[in-house]
Formats: structure tokens, C-alpha cells, sequence
């Protein structure tokens, strides 16, 4: 059976950074560490006032069709994934591939374009796309293109304007992939939830406490599912576990439940019996309040072993490493994660080629879907392509008022012009309004 996955990442970050401990903290009144420690983020990153959805999009697109040394004519398909969409009707897929045919010979008139909507698990959906209509063998040769892009603001005030992010993440889907092989199984976990939605509005309405509470159960859901078609899970199995990361504190949780429930049964909870004991059964308790008292002692005596935390620090703590700096992206963020953990093992001289990842995707309203991806030989010079620490660096540096500035800049209901924090350079950036409230965009050498 052929082989499909992703062939090459490439990354966009905005331009502007937003210190968490140090800007955002003082503001608040808050202590940093909320930031560092509990959210587990440094800094957030923002769109400069010419950069918007798809600036980043086709920046990111951009470099890796160059990169691959692609024309248009190679791209059979152009999927965007996106929360931050400005058009009910016309996809952002267009106007990426309008940029891009600023820049390149040739056009786009023969390849499929659209936009996928599922909050931030549409990103992992558009790779599912692109993975069947290349299986279907429908893709004449081609690779798709699917790119997840997303500014990712909360209302001023919000509990959320703590982990918010802006940036894009291009990824090329071909036969014989040069990074990373997808599983053919997969698991889900579904169910109509009210915890994060925009209905027809820019900002989120969220209910924090409670999303995190659906992230962990739709994962728990997708993971006995993907188990269901794929077997049992083993950590020593598994490389890395790259999760959708709104913050990487969701992820610390994710992670220790997801270890409870693959440990259990097997060999490493026999080991820690002696330490912190079995794991409660739900047979073993008259009622279930009694049973979930037991289970929260259990994680939070098996989040303080040994074993664990090196398990952590080896499959999970890696994977956050980009996320901690940048804040969310939305549908990018799983895609950074997975991202972030290969540049980790690229820099450590760690020889992934034939190992798993098993990816863990997030949308809120809600669904959460696992699958399994192996790494391909060659994978490392894929990712050393990669300036994203370069990206990070350049960005400039918020005060306090500039945040401020900028939030009401990319506020849809407030007519206010910033002036830019940074000079384009070799980058498509928002050109003002065409006669249609289209939006024109043009590149900057
Ligand atoms: N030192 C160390 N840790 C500290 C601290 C300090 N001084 N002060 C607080 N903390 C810890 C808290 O204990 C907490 O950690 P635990 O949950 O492990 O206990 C953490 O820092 C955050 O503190 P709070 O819970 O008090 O923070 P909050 O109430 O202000 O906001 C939030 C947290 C509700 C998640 C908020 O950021 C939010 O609404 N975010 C947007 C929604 C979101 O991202 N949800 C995630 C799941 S939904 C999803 O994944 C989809 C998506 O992308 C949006």
C-alpha cells in the first residue's frame, strides 16, 4: 500500500510578541508564574497591522513551495483551515492562492480549494482530506496543499486573553512523504458541547473551566476508540505524544490522564503499585463520587513518581517547546506541536526515522481525534529547513499600550488605523479594500 503524509512543514509567526510574565502579568496584577508555571506560556504572538489570516497563510505556503521547488501546476488541492475566517462565502483557500500567484509562474485554475471549519481540529480534518483524496488516487500525481491559519484574539478582559496567538502552518501532503507516514486507523471522540463557540462574532464566548473539562473527556474518548482499530497503547512505544496545545498547562493535564489510562493493565502499574498503589477500578466503589476521589489521588500521587516524570520530560514536554512562546494558533497548534517535537530531537542528534508519534487533535463544540504517524527516513532534513527560531526572535517586542493598540487594530468593530511595528520584508501583507469589501493583498520584496 502506498505511503501518505506530510512531506514538509513550514511555519509563520506574526511579526509582534507579547511578554506574558512581563507585559501582561504586571497589568493584570497578577503573579507571572500563573503564566509560566500554571499556563505554562512566556509569551504570546501577534499580527502586525498588515498581517492578517492569510498573509500568514500564503508566507508560510510560500516558503515551503520554494523550499520543495514547486510550481503551481503540483498542487492539485489547496485546503485551509481556519477559526478566524472573514467571509462567510468566499474561502480564504482563494485568496492564498491569489498571493501566491503574485510570486509564481503559473496558476492555480485546475486545483481544488476550501476552507474546513471544526474550531481547531479542522487543521488535523484537512490532512484527513488530503490523505483520502490521495488514497482515492483522485490526486493525478499531485500534492495537496493544507495550511492551518489562525489570529487567535479574545475580547479584552476575557480569561482567555492569556493564552491568545497568531501564526500559520503549511504542510504538503504527497505519496512517499519525506517526514512523516499517517495511520490508516484513527479514533474519535464527539459530542455536542457548548464550551468555546464565535456565533457569528469575532471574539470567542468561552467557558474555560469547562472546555478544559471537554478536552479531556473527548480525548479520553478518541483514545479507547483508536485503540478499538489500532490496539493497545504502550508509552515505550510512543516518541512523542503532540497534542493540540491551547496552553501547555492542557497538555499537562491530557498527558497524565492519557499515561493513567495506557499504564493501566500492564507492567509499569505493577511497578508503581509499590509506590503510589493500583489504579482505583470503578467495580471497587459503592458510588461514583467515592471512585473519582480515588482517581484524583492516584494522578496526583503518580504526577509526583519518578517514572512518570521522566516520561514526560522525554514524550511530552518536547512537543511545547515552540507553543510556549508563540500562545495558540488554534488549528496550527497540533501541527506546531508535532512540529516542535522533531526540531527537539533534530537538535538532541535523536535518530526518529521509523518511530511513532500519536497525534492528539482538539476542536471545541466537540471532538477530539487520535491517530499514529510514522517518522520517514530523511525526516532531519526536513526539519532543519525550518528558521522558526530565527521567526521568534525577530519579532518585535510589545509595550503594554502597543498591545493595546493592536488589539483594537485587528478588532472588526473598531475603525482604528495602527501604524505597523515592523517593516515587510519578502512577505505578502494586506493591501486595504477592493470595491466588494474584498481584501487585496500584495507581496514586499
Ligand atoms: N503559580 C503557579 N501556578 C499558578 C499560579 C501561580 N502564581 N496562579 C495560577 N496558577 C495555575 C493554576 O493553578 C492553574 O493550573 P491548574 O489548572 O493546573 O490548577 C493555571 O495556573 C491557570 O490558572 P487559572 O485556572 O486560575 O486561570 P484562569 O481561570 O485565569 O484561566 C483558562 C484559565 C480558563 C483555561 C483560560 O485561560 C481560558 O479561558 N482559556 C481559553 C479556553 C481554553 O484555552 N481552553 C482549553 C481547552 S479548549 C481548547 O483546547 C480549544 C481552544 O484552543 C480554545
Amino acid at each position: 500500500m502506498t505511503a501518505v503524509g506530510i512531506d514538509a512543514i513550514e511555519v509563520w509567526t506574526g511579526n509582534l510578541k507579547l511578554d506574558l510574565p512581563g507585559t501582561f502579568a504586571p497589568q493584570k496584577g497578577e503573579d507571572p508564574e500563573k503564566y509560566t508555571k500554571g499556563l505554562g506560556l512566556n509569551a504570546s504572538s501577534f499580527p502586525d497591522s498588515y498581517e492578517d489570516i492569510v498573509t500568514m497563510a500564503a508566507n508560510a505556503a510560500h516558503r515551503l513551495m520554494e523550499r520543495k521547488g514547486l510550481e503551481p501546476d503540483d498542487i492539485g488541492r489547496i485546503d485551509v483551515a481556519t477559526e478566524s475566517a472573514f467571509d462567510n462565502s468566499k474561502p480564504v483557500s482563494t485568496y492564498v492562492a491569489g498571493c501566491l500567484e503574485q510570486v509564481f509562474d503559473g496558476d492555480f485554475h485546475h486545483a481544488n480549494k476550501g476552507e474546513r471549519k471544526f474550531a481547531c481540529i479542522a487543521g488535523t480534518q484537512s490532512l484527513d482530506d488530503a490523505y483520502n483524496w490521495i488514497k482515492a488516487g483522485r490526486n493525478r500525481g499531485r500534492a495537496a496543499l493544507v495550511i492551518a491559519t489562525d489570529t487567535a484574539l479574545y475580547a479584552r478582559g476575557d480569561a482567555g486573553e492569556a493564552t491568545q496567538g497568531a501564526g500559520a502552518v503549511a504542510m504538503l501532503i504527497t505519496e512517499e512523504p519525506g517526514l512523516v507516514e499517517l495511520s490508516t486507523e484513527q479514533g474519535y471522540g464527539s459530542a455536542d458541547e457548548t464550551d468555546f463557540l464565535k456565533p457569528n462574532q469575532q471574539f470567542p464566548s468561552v467557558d474555560g473551566k469547562r472546555s478544559v473539562k471537554v478536552y479531556l473527556a473527548r480525548m479520553r474518548e478518541a483514545l479507547e476508540d483508536y485503540e478499538s482499530v489500532a490496539g493497545d497503547v504502550h508509552p515505550d512505544d510512543l516518541a512523542f505524544i503532540p497534542f493540540h496545545t491551547p496552553f501547555p498547562g492542557m497538555v499537562r493535564k491530557a498527558g497524565l490522564l492519557g499515561y493513567r489510562h495506557i499504564t493501566r493493565d500492564t507492567a509499569i502499574e505493577d511497578d508503581l503499585a509499590e509506590e503510589i498503589g493500583r489504579q482505583p477500578r470503578a467495580e471497587a466503589f459503592d458510588d461514583e463520587e467515592s471512585y473519582h476521589d480515588a482517581l484524583r489521588e492516584y494522578m496526583d500521587a503518580l504526577k509526583g513518581t519518578e517514572r512518570y516524570r521522566e516520561w514526560y520530560a522525554q514524550t511530552i514536554d518536547p512537543t511545547l517547546e515552540v507553543s510556549r512562546e508563540v500562545g495558540n494558533w488554534y488549528t496550527g497548534s497540533v501541527h506546531l506541536a508535532r512540529t516542535s517535537a522533531l526540531k527537539h530531537a533534530l537538535e538532541a542528534g535523536r535518530d526518529l526515522a521509523g518511530e511513532t508519534l500519536l497525534v492528539g487533535s482538539y476542536g471545541s463544540g466537540a471532538q477530539a481525534e487520535i491517530h499514529a504517524e510514522t517518522v520517514c527516513d530523511g525526516w532531519e532534513a526536513e526539519i532543519e529547513a525550518l528558521n522558526v527560531d530565527e521567526q521568534l526572535a525577530a519579532r518585535y517586542d510589545m509595550s503594554w499600550a502597543d498591545y493595546e493598540q493592536i488589539h483594537d487594530a485587528h478588532n472588526h468593530d473598531m475603525d482604528v488605523d495602527v501604524e505597523e511595528f515592523t517593516a515587510p520584508d519578502a512577505e505578502f501583507v494586506f493591501d486595504g479594500w477592493g470595491r466588494m469589501g474584498e481584501r487585496k493583498y500584495r507581496y514586499v520584496d
